[in-house]
């Protein structure tokens, strides 16, 4: 459908973008028109299902006044439902009444139009629209609502702020794209359920008032009226509790579950999300596996994508070295280039001295760059440095004549420069980037550009959809402080041959860890879990748990593991990040209903809001006045 066919004609009013009210001409019009009951209407077809092979036959469309249009005593109603437009006709000649009243019609209003299918002359026909061919030329016209002018056009593309769709949600829902990504996420929940329940996994409900469990995020609270003092944290995941329906027998558990998570807002982030969350007994890694490709594939195909199988399977520690990131996107023909150990005792101060606080160098070459200018490349540097964190962004240009261009090069020795140009295929035009700084920033930092750079050259292999398994992720990582922690969660089973680390080199420990990525977005994670108490109390001794402070926080668990809990793992697709990526969306606030904002609001109903001291009280909660307030 055009941009042109789907906007709103300015002869209807389209009111300030923002304001709440149209104009009061338009107002005045809605009082003045005098609404009708369907009576006996009863709607035969929907919009956009109203074809040529209806034509001489007698329709009732009813839907919403995409646009309507004046011509010269003819009145043309463009008529939107969930399924398209239809344009409805009204000429004085055939029906009079019905063509007085449909010259009240605006924007939006709520119509139900009975009238023959008529082929349109050759002139008229609309070839962006599926119903073009045809016009329904009323007989009747029931105005069932009228509408106050939309505060945007109900477009395809609208330039609008996100704010102000927010704020406007209902207007926003009705735009085409939207439409189509919530019959996606239909579709998808669907595809999901069936498949699920043809491999014999059941879905079992569990708690949202529940208890803390350890993801890594912030919990929401919720107060205990009757437990004054007593708070339930809502679901960071389902993650315990599905363990412990593998401890109850249920073997195959699946949830299409809600989970709430108070962390710094993104595109990809929501503080409440879906998950398609599942766990299995008695399997390995494979057969886990092997389940999630199956429903990956299934899913995708339920909504026309074909993913490649099988899912190649990449090592953690190879997805950070050649991408610098653990959710690749391989598409990119741009590979990272370990230079640590060159520069060890360097006199490159920058260099050397990242390596002597325990950090890396690494470099991301790029073949061909003459594309890139030198103000380009001062723009990356800010950006890095500005958006990342960098401390710099050292680089190499290699000219036609293969002489070194670089801020860097008088610092660095004729071996490093061997040594750099063997490591990184160095050819005239090639261009090199560097960093040299603790692992994680630095890879974080590469990867970046890599991915930016990468799509801004074209340097990708063409494939529509880049399906991995990423796995083999360590168990423990250090936190900021250098304390030990879990990357994940501290219920995965390390894997079975590294147990012995456990004690000499914990980091060095992997898991049975498993993230699906598609596309360069990590789609799920899942692993094996700990079933046997002796290994779950080791991993949490590890993590720095006291005897005291496991049984009060994981006691349930652990008394369930000794209750014969068989060896079970599982996973979570993140719902609402699968949608996203099988839309094309670039945002998760374009798959979800009712999004929040950045700052965590909720713009449509305004929440959060403060609530009555009555309401406090009875939950014996005082809150602290805000920096500002008296
Ligand atoms: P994890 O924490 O990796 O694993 O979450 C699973 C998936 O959920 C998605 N996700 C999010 N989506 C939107 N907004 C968020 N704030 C958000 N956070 C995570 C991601 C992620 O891959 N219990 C484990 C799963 C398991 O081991 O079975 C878990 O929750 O796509
Ligand atoms: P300096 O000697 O600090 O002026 O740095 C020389 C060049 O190296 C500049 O282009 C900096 O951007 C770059 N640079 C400095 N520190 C780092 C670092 N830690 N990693 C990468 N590049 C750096």
């Amino acid at each position: 459908m055009s941009t042109e066919e789907r906007s709103v004609g300015s002869a209807t009013g389209v009111a300030e973008a923002g304001s709440a009210t149209g104009p009061a001409e338009s107002t005045d019009v809605r009082a003045s028109v005098a609404l009708d009951g369907l009576g006996s209407l009863r709607r035969s077809h929907s919009c956009g299902h109203v074809g040529t092979d209806l034509v001489d036959q007698e329709v009732v469309v009813i839907g919403w006044v995409h646009r309507r249009r004046d011509h010269g005593g003819v009145v043309f109603a463009d008529l939107r439902d969930r399924t398209g437009l239809v344009q409805v006709v009204f000429r004085p000649d055939e029906n009079a009444e019905a063509h007085a009243r449909a010259e009240s019609l605006r924007s939006e209003f709520v119509i139900a139009a009975r009238g023959v299918v008529k082929r349109r002359s050759d002139d008229t026909i609309n070839p962006n629209l599926p119903t073009g061919e045809i016009e329904v030329v009323a007989a009747e016209l029931r105005i069932l609502n009228t509408a106050v002018p939309p505060p945007f056009p109900i477009e395809d593309e609208t330039g609008v702020d996100e704010s102000i769709r927010l704020r406007h949600r209902i207007h926003d829902l009705r735009r085409a794209p939207l439409q189509r990504n919530l019959e996606r996420r239909h579709i998808l929940a669907q595809a999901f359920r069936r498949k699920l329940d043809e491999l014999g996994f059941l879905e079992i409900e569990t708690p949202i008032l529940a208890k803390a469990t350890p993801e890594g995020a912030r919990d929401f609270l919720v107060p205990s009226r009757l437990n004054p003092g007593e708070f339930y944290a809502l679901p960071q995941s389902p993650q315990l509790m599905k363990q412990l329906l593998m401890m109850s027998g249920f073997e195959r558990y699946f949830q299409v579950s809600r989970a709430f998570r108070d962390e710094n807002q993104r595109a990809d982030r929501q503080f409440e999300f879906t998950q398609i969350d599942l766990e299995m007994s008695f399997v390995g890694e494979d057969d886990v596996l092997e389940v999630l490709e199956e429903l990956t594939c299934f899913v995708a195909k339920a909504v026309d994508i074909q993913l490649p199988r099988p899912f190649p399977r990449l090592t953690h520690a190879d997805c950070m070295a050649r991408y610098g990131i653990d959710r690749p996107d391989t598409r990119i023909q741009l590979e990272l280039v370990e230079l640590t150990d060159l520069f060890r005792e360097s006199e490159f101060r920058a260099f050397r001295a990242a390596v002597d606080a325990g950090g890396i160098v690494k470099c991301l070459p790029i073949a061909d760059a003459d594309a890139l200018s030198r103000g380009d490349i001062d723009r990356l540097e800010t950006l890095a440095k500005k958006e990342l964190g960098a401390r710099g962004l050292a680089w190499i240009r290699v000219n036609a004549d293969g002489t070194w261009q670089s801020p860097i090069v008088k610092f660095l020795s004729d071996a490093e420069k061997e040594a750099i140009s063997e490591r990184c295929a160095v050819a005239p035009g090639s261009l090199l980037f560097f960093q040299a700084d603790a692992a994680d920033r630095a890879n974080a930092i590469l990867a970046r550009l890599r991915v930016d750079l990468g799509e801004r050259l074209g340097r990708t292999d063409g494939r529509a959809w880049d399906p991995l398994f990423v796995v083999d992720f360590p168990v423990f990582e250090r936190a900021d402080d250098g304390s030990l922690t879990y990357m994940h969660m501290p219920f995965v089973a390390p894997r079975e041959e590294d147990l012995p680390l456990l004690d000499e080199n914990p980091e060095a420990v992997r898991a049975t860890h498993y993230d699906v990525v598609l596309n360069g977005t990590e789609l799920g994670s899942g692993s094996l879990r700990n079933h046997r108490s002796d290994i779950q109390r080791r991993v949490l001794e590890v993590l720095g748990y006291s005897k005291d402070e496991m049984e009060s926080q994981f006691g349930f668990l652990l008394n369930a593991l000794d209750s014969g809990a068989p060896p079970h793992g599982g996973f979570a697709f993140g719902y609402d990040r699968v949608v996203m990526i099988l839309c094309g969306a670039d945002s998760l606030r374009d798959v979800v209903a009712f999004p929040k904002t950045q700052r965590g609001q909720d713009l449509l109903m305004d929440s959060p809001t403060p609530v009555s001291a009555a309401q406090l009280e009875e939950l014996s909660i005082q809150v602290l006045a805000q920096e500002g307030e008296e």
